[in-house]
Order: C-alpha cells, then sequence, then structure tokens
C-alpha cells in the first residue's frame, strides 16, 4: 500500500449537537435557536435548527450507518442547553442524561470511540442577554460548572473529551464578521472574549483533572488552524502575516499547548488599548491546565498581504485588520460553492509546526471536508451521489497528512466534517459535507460513493 497510517489510526467524522440533534425536548435556546426564532430569513431557505438531522429520534439508525462505512470513532458535542435546567447551579435535565447516555453506549457498542465535545457555537441566549455571554467571566466559571458535570455522568465512559470547538471563530462571528448573533463589531470586546475562552477551556480541564473519571481519559480542544501564508517575503508582508497567525491560530493554540500566550500579542493590545482585564491566577491557572492531545479543524489556508488602505478607526474602532489584508493569491484553487482556496499542502505544514513548534503533541485532523451546493444533480439511479470530488478533496489531504507523519508528526487520526449531512449556522443545509446524504424532506439517509471509498480506507488503514 502507497500510504499506510500508524497503527490504531482513527477514521471517522465530527457533527455537533446543534447541528444534527434537532431541538426536541429541548427546554433552552442557544444564540442560534433564538437567532433563528427572531430573524428566520437570515438562514439559507429559512431552514433552522429544528429538526436537523434528527439525531436526537434516529441517533441509533445514525450511529449503526456510520459503523458500516468503517468508523472507528465520532465526535458529536453536548449542548449546554440541552443538557442543564438551571445554569447557576448546573443541575441537569433528566431526559438529556438519558439522551446522552443512550447515544454514548450506542456509540461505543457499535466499536466507536466517543470524542465529546462541549462547546459548538451554542451558547445559552440567557447567559448572553444576562451577562453578555463570553465578555463575562462569570459565564466562564458556569461553563466549567457544566463540565464538570459532563465529566462526573459520562467521563466513566467518554475518554475523549474537548472543551471548546474552533473558538476564535465565535470571536470573529459574534464580534468581528457579523456572522453569529449577536452580530457585533466591537474589536475590544473581541479581545477579552478571546481571552475568557482561554480561561474558560482551562478551568474545564481543571475540572477535568479533579473529576473521578479523568484518570484514564483525556482532554484537548478543536482549532480551526489557517496557517497565515505572507504574499511576499518583503518585511511588510512577513509582519502582517507574524500577526496574522498570532490573532488568529497562536491566541488559542500556544496557551492550549504551552501554557502562555504569544510573546508581542499583549503588547499590541496594551499599545492600541484594548488590552483584555486579566489576573496573575488566572495566567497561573492557564499555564498549568494545557491539553492532552489537539484536534485541528483544515478547511482553507489564510492568505495575506500588508495593509494598503490605511486602517480607518473612526469607523468601526480597532480591528485586528489593522495589522493585515486578506491576499486573494493569483491562480489559487478554489471550491466554487464556498469560495474557499483547495490547498492540501497545508496539511503538511500544519502537521510539522506542532511537531518544531508544540512538543508534537499527540493531535488529530478533527475536521476537514468540502461543502457542495446542489449535490443532488451527482445522484445515479439508485439515489447514491456520485462525489468523485471529495473522494479526491480527502486523499490529497490524506497524501499531505501521510507525508507529514513520516517525518515525525505525531497525527493519530483523521475525521472528515461530517457523518450525515448536517444543519449549519447561517448556510443551514446550502453545502453539504457528509459521507452520508440527508433527503430533508423525508429525512431518508443514504450513503454516497465517497462513503463507501472511505469504509476501504478505513479497512486497510490506507490507500
Ligand atoms: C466548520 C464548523 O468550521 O465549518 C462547522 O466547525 C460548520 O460547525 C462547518 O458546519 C461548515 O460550514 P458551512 O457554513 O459551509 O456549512
Amino acid at each position: 500500500m502507497k500510504h499506510e497510517f500508524p497503527q490504531d489510526f482513527w477514521w471517522g467524522a465530527a457533527t455537533s449537537g446543534p447541528q444534527s440533534e434537532g431541538r426536541f425536548n429541548k427546554k433552552h435556546r442557544s444564540v442560534f435557536d433564538y437567532w433563528y426564532d427572531i430573524e428566520p430569513e437570515a438562514f439559507f431557505d429559512r431552514v433552522g435548527p429544528n429538526v436537523a438531522s434528527n439525531f436526537y429520534n434516529s441517533f441509533r439508525e445514525d450511529l449503526k450507518m456510520m459503523k458500516s462505512i468503517g468508523f472507528n470513532s465520532f465526535r458529536t458535542s453536548i449542548q449546554w442547553t440541552r443538557l442543564i435546567k438551571d445554569f447557576e447551579t448546573a443541575e441537569v435535565e433528566a431526559d438529556a442524561v438519558r439522551f446522552y447516555n443512550e447515544m454514548i453506549d450506542e456509540c461505543i457498542a457499535n466499536g466507536m470511540i466517543p470524542v465529546i465535545n462541549l462547546h459548538h457555537f451554542d451558547l445559552p441566549i440567557e447567559l448572553y442577554e444576562k451577562y453578555g455571554g463570553w465578555e463575562s467571566k462569570h459565564v466562564v466559571e458556569l461553563f466549567a460548572k457544566y463540565s464538570r458535570v459532563c465529566f462526573d455522568l459520562f467521563g466513566d465512559r467518554v475518554k475523549h473529551w474537548t472543551t471548546f470547538n474552533e473558538p476564535i471563530v465565535i470571536v470573529q462571528g459574534e464580534y468581528i464578521n457579523q456572522f453569529h448573533y449577536p452580530n457585533l463589531i466591537d474589536g475590544k470586546k473581541a479581545v477579552q472574549v478571546s481571552y475568557n475562552l482561554n480561561l474558560a477551556s482551562a478551568k474545564s480541564i481543571e475540572q477535568f483533572r479533579l473529576s473521578e473519571n479523568s484518570k484514564d481519559g483525556k482532554i484537548g480542544i478543536v482549532l480551526n488552524l489557517t496557517p497565515a501564508y505572507p504574499r511576499s517575503n518583503s518585511k511588510e508582508d512577513l509582519a502582517a502575516s507574524d500577526f496574522a497567525n498570532k490573532f488568529h491560530n497562536r491566541m488559542f493554540l500556544d496557551p492550549a499547548v504551552l501554557g502562555y500566550f504569544p510573546e508581542g500579542l499583549a503588547e499590541i493590545f496594551i499599545k492600541d488599548g484594548v488590552m483584555w482585564q486579566y489576573t496573575e491566577e488566572e495566567l497561573e491557572l492557564i499555564k498549568n491546565n494545557t491539553i492532552d492531545f489537539l484536534g485541528v479543524n483544515f478547511y482553507q489556508p489564510l492568505r495575506v498581504k500588508a495593509v494598503e488602505h490605511e486602517f480607518d478607526e473612526s469607523k468601526n474602532g480597532w480591528l485586528p485588520d489593522k495589522y493585515y489584508e486578506y491576499y486573494e493569491m493569483p491562480g489559487r484553487r478554489v471550491n466554487p460553492h464556498k469560495n474557499w482556496e483547495i490547498y492540501p499542502e497545508a496539511m503538511y505544514d500544519i502537521a510539522i509546526n506542532i511537531r518544531d513548534n508544540y512538543k508534537n503533541i499527540p493531535w488529530y485532523v478533527s475536521e476537514n471536508g468540502m461543502g457542495v451546493y446542489g449535490e443532488e444533480k451527482f445522484k445515479d439511479e439508485n439515489g447514491m451521489i456520485l462525489d468523485d470530488y471529495r473522494i479526491e478533496f480527502v486523499t490529497e489531504h490524506l497524501e499531505f497528512l501521510h507525508k507529514g507523519i513520516q517525518e515525525g508528526s505525531n497525527c493519530f487520526g483523521y475525521h472528515l466534517w461530517t457523518p450525515i449531512d448536517c444543519w449549519s449556522w447561517m448556510n443551514a443545509y446550502r453545502n453539504r459535507y457528509g459521507f452520508i446524504s440527508l433527503d430533508l424532506a423525508t429525512q431518508i439517509k443514504t450513503i454516497k460513493k465517497s462513503g463507501y471509498w472511505f469504509k476501504a480506507v478505513s479497512e486497510n488503514n490506507g490507500f
């Protein structure tokens, strides 16, 4: 075989609670449930998270289907708004405990390792309205409490936890680029929220280590690493990429793995008058509660250049865009459905960066994938979607990942986004990502060509 992967390599895919379960029996609303309720037209085809892919009701059949295409592991998330009845005391909802217990047990019964994430963009709306959500350190405390409940309830069987999915996307979506409720533009708050999310992750890890159930378990975080490639090697472009890397990647990666923020970042925030509020005790806590493993989501690189138009602070106040501009590289390959660059080589660069600069920490690809609009047109006469483009996309990314592993990077798995087409934030069901397609009208699920292909890759532990 040309590309053989390490023993016990994870083959699987990832989804999240809010994107797959549906809102059945859920007592509280997340910021996305709320946003959909007040402004359904903000979502593609006005489709919201109410039914999603019906995982709450069909998890047994869904997990069996995943097993049938070779998964040995599967990630989803617990919804804070489902599990918890009272956010202050972390008292739980009995039906949610039943659901998550049954789902986890079913996953294990199918021979799949459950990887459970605690937060996937789904902040309870009450906590935003009462406290300003992640702007508040009280919410950080409540998150730690909720995490502890999860570890105590499910940690006897769940041995792989992650605290957050893509925390930088919360910062961008809620406070910079307006794609998560409350859709603000506020750079100073964005900086505080970035710090608070790091603190929340560390406090959750602290609770994990205190839980009886943590002895043979591991905890990590899922970060979307988007290497910031400079347009050129000019001093100005390199400075732009250095800042973009620090803001988009290292602001979460460094504290998670190394225990401290990247050098020079706080200095910029202080100089610009947007520095986060912190205490020495909190920094100590972050230092002492680093992760055991890292999940890396990779879709596209970030290409940047030095600012060409002077940044106008009078418009929206301070923003990270003060230090770099996006660069559309001529000749880049693009997924036309998302306008995202396809650059599998970055998989190798990420692998080597983790090997050389992040203690060669164990890591896995927690999401990678290709969103396609209108996949139904590729159906054959039996209703199977012939998604050769997805097979090609995954193959290319695995090739570069394999090269990184050959050169010593400690990667232990690959998960696609996503097992079964699932709901997405504003895009709803516009872009389909799964190995398994979903007919929204009937909820019928059908394995795509890529699903059968993946089964063979998993069985051969390579290709
Ligand atoms: C990832 C997120 O970054 O992108 C997922 O972790 C999300 O939650 C996925 O669904 C795809 O996004 P979209 O908007 O193309 O459906």
